[in-house]
């Protein structure tokens, strides 16, 4: 099972340049009710974003999976994968793609359910999470907040 999890705003808006462009307590803790000591895949990019935040402090996942395309790059304490598509195509574990834009792209077409929080409002930034097909899913399951609508949509 794959599953994808993220936050953009009404233009599909995830990042600006290696940050997210908001703030939302909220978020970041529903973020972390759903992805804390799982088994997880993420691009270089967000994995070094996310060390500069968590510093000496361990990731708080399970399993980590980092995709690059610098055969050269490893990571301690990470699988690295530098054939996504393939790894995608393979994969048997319950696994979240949590980013960041490059990744999610890649990965949509292997996605069994996708988490959108949509923040309200408009934000700066230049990393966009692309167009989704929503034909191709159904709404199972949404919950709504002054800042953000929680959503959960499974593939048909
Ligand atoms: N709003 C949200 O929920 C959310 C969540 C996470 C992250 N973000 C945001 O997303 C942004 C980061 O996204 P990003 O696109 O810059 O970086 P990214 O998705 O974290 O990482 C992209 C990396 O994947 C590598 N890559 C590309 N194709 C690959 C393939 N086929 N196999 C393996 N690796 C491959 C690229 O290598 P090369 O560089 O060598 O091309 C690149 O370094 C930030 O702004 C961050 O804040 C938002």
């Amino acid at each position: 099972m794959i599953s994808l999890i993220w936050a953009m705003d009404k233009n599909n808006l995830v990042g600006k340049g290696d940050k997210i462009p908001w703030h939302i307590k909220e978020d970041l803790l529903y973020y972390k009710s759903k992805t804390n000591g799982q088994t997880v895949l993420m691009g270089d990019q967000t994995y070094f974003s996310l060390k500069g935040y968590y510093k000496d402090k361990p990731l708080p996942y399970g399993k980590i999976y980092v995709a690059t395309i610098d055969k050269n790059l490893k990571i301690d304490g990470v699988t690295m994968i530098y054939d996504l598509v393939s790894f995608l195509e393979n994969n048997k574990d319950d696994l979240w793609v949590v980013g960041g834009a490059t990744i999610y792209k890649i990965s949509l077409p292997y996605a069994d359910r996708l988490y959108i929080s949509f923040v309200k409002g408009e934000y700066e930034g230049d990393r966009y999470f692309p167009q989704i097909d929503f034909s191709k899913y159904n709404l199972v399951w949404e919950n709504d907040t002054d800042k953000v609508r929680y959503t959960l949509f499974e593939r048909n």
